[in-house]
């Protein structure tokens, strides 16, 4: 987590680094710093968001040409301003920002406190900065070579950026674990944790791998590996415009990319599915089709709102391709020993792609033999990047901390690889294939009709924001969808909410009901409908109130709801796509109403490259 901005060049550094942190909020929040080369390093940092910071500095003298700043998602030690990036080191000589965790600092820390440094913040990266001046000054070295030879010593995962006095036009930069994007401009570089802060400056960009070390001037960018042997940067066009990471009128990113749902899921299916046709064409996918259509186990591995997308396409694939299929959070399945055969698939979800547990799961698996597939937003990310093959969620850049428009996106992604490969094993009978593939195609559609209702969703927002908990229940492929609601509300408002299967609600759950428990039931038209309705009738039995999501027209099911969110009629293996739709309104309303800021909430990231 934690987002770096870097530029060096002709222009005006500091409101190119101020704007680029914005944009890289969504990655930390909880304190803001810049360190700028001006006639030596000036660093100004604070507790707080990016605004706070700007705030606090107005009418100083913040003229440079080169300069770093970083906004905090606190690891090791707490917001505070003394813990905020950048560091200087203990001459004051260099300053550093830093993305990730330095796992053997305190090893450092006391090779260095040996030595007679003090410190003066509880962070591994004034131990890490202050480690590389040592080296620095020992060998009396550059400091790129000090960079280097520090970080073979380093475990853990990094990106930072550093500033030297000595050498005031040059960023040093280097990369293991967490993301770093370098812009390409005529005379000018930018430096980012994503594309987004350089996005109106150039749209050529370099993505740093891990060990490599770059080497920041206006006019050259030279890139290394650890070895100090020169690599060719490969500079990649960007496809992203400025407007995609805007709010466009929208009081939030996240009730614009709830909103954008109808078009990210059509981008997604577009060029893949032809529902006429009866194709589905997915070149990631079509490489490794033997492969999965041989398999005898698929994993699906993810975090957050990624695995519930996962849950969901478990009950997919096992009903379409007869494939046995686990689902896995990542940061159990990397730590234990699990059991991986050469030729098991292991399909990775991720919006960003740079959740490190994510990432370092695949890895393990990839060593021993298993088939990596990605299903990622983020273009060029690291698990894409780590993948054998795959497909993109096409669902654009995602900016409101709490995933929305991502795990839709992910859903249909999922669904036509269940489709694809399903249809190649035979194990889709052909009629349902091809009524899937036109149900499909339809989604969009009537995702745009559901948000129509938008407006009595957040009467029901007002009516319910005082509860003190909330339950969420569904079963089969609702059950998934319960459990993101009451996610996305946790995250957005921060109310208690819990997602359980609606039968398995006798089990405990039921004992928490009364008459101020507000119960959702995700209870959408299908194959387990009656039963769930059932669930609903014990619930109001003990007097919860029973709001549900249901198919239009089903006066059953409104009859014993208090009341109801209503989404149009959709194949069970589809309506997820359409019943989590009134879930993510209901959280951003709920989290509008009670004050709280949904696009940052408290304590969260956006995206976790940290374990
Ligand atoms: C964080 C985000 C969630 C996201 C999860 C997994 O917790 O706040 O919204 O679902 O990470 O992230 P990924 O980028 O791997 O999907």
């Amino acid at each position: 987590m934690c987002g770096i901005v870097g530029y060096t060049g002709p222009r005006e550094a500091y409101p190119i680094i101020i704007k680029g942190l914005k944009r890289l909020e969504y990655r930390g929040y909880d304190s803001t710093g810049v360190a700028l080369q001006n006639g030596g390093i000036k660093v100004y940092k604070k507790k707080g968001k990016v605004a706070e910071l700007e705030d606090t500095i107005v009418g100083k003298d913040l003229h440079a040409n080169t300069g770093i700043g970083h906004t905090r998602w606190a690891t090791h030690g707490e917001p505070s301003d003394r813990n905020a990036h950048p560091h200087q080191s203990a001459s004051g000589k260099l300053a550093m920002i830093h993305n990730g965790i330095i796992e053997n600092y305190n090893q450092l820390k006391q090779e260095l406190s040996n030595k007679g440094y003090t410190f003066t913040s509880d962070t591994d990266t004034e131990v890490l900065l202050n480690f590389i001046e040592e080296i620095k000054s020992n060998n009396n070295c550059s400091l790129e070579e000090a960079v280097r030879v520090a970080l073979k010593r380093v475990t853990g995962a990094y990106v930072i950026l550093l500033l030297d006095n000595d050498d005031p036009e040059t960023i040093i930069a280097a990369r293991k674990g967490s993301p770093l994007v370098i812009g390409v401009g005529k005379g000018e570089h930018f430096l980012g944790s994503d594309a987004s802060p350089m996005l109106e400056y150039t749209k050529e960009v370099v993505y740093v791998n891990d060990y490599e070390l770059a080497i920041v001037k206006p006019d050259e960018l030279i890139l290394k590996n650890l070895g100090n042997e020169k690599i060719t940067p490969y500079v990649q066009k960007l496809d992203l415009e400025l407007a995609a990471i805007e709010k466009s009128g929208y009081d939030h990113f996240m009730l614009k990319e709830i909103f954008e749902q109808p078009r990210t899921i059509h981008d997604c299916l577009r060029g893949r599915l032809d529902a006429m046709a009866g194709t589905i064409t997915m070149s990631g996918i079509q490489q490794y089709a033997d492969q999965i259509v041989n398999t005898n186990r698929i994993i699906m591995i993810a975090c957050g709102t990624s695995w519930h997308a996962g849950l969901v396409a478990e009950y997919i694939f096992e009903e379409l391709t007869r494939i046995n299929v686990e689902v896995e959070y990542a940061s159990e399945f990397r730590y234990r020993n699990p059991v991986i055969n050469k030729g098991d698939v292991i399909i990775a979800i991720s919006q960003s792609g740079e959740t490190a547990d994510t990432l370092v799961a695949i890895e393990n698996a990839k060593e021993k033999g298993a088939i990596i597939l990605g299903v990622v937003n983020v273009v060029g990310s690291s698990i894409a990047r780590t993948s054998h093959g795959g497909a993109y969620t096409h669902a654009g850049p995602e900016i409101g901390v709490a995933s929305t428009k991502a795990f839709t996106a992910q859903l249909a992604v999922l669904t036509m690889i269940a489709l694809k490969i399903g249809y190649i094993k035979g194990t889709i009978p052909q009629e349902r294939y091809t009524q899937l593939l036109k149900e499909l195609e339809e989604i969009p559609e009537k995702v745009a009709w559901t948000l129509q209702h938008s407006e009595s969703i957040k009467v029901l927002a007002e009516k319910y924001k005082d509860a003190r908990d909330f339950l969420y229940l569904g079963r089969g492929y609702n059950f998934p969808v319960a459990l993101e609601g009451a996610l996305k509300l946790k995250e957005i408002s921060y109310i208690h909410a819990e997602g359980y299967p609606a039968a398995e609600m006798k089990h405990g759950p039921i004992a928490l009901v009364d008459e101020s428990l507000p119960v959702v039931f995700v209870a959408t038209k299908d194959q387990y409908h009656e039963k769930v309705v059932s669930n609903m009738q014990e619930i109001k039995a003990r007097k919860g109130r029973v709001i549900s999501v249901i198919t239009e027209g089903d006066e059953n099911a409104e009859a014993l709801s208090e009341d109801v969110m209503v989404v149009p009629e959709a194949d069970e293996i589809l309506a997820p796509m359409l019943s989590v739709i009134p879930l993510q309104l209901l959280a951003y309303y709920i989290g509008v109403a009670k004050g709280c800021d949904v696009d940052k909430p408290r304590n969260l990231a956006k995206s976790v490259t940290v374990e």
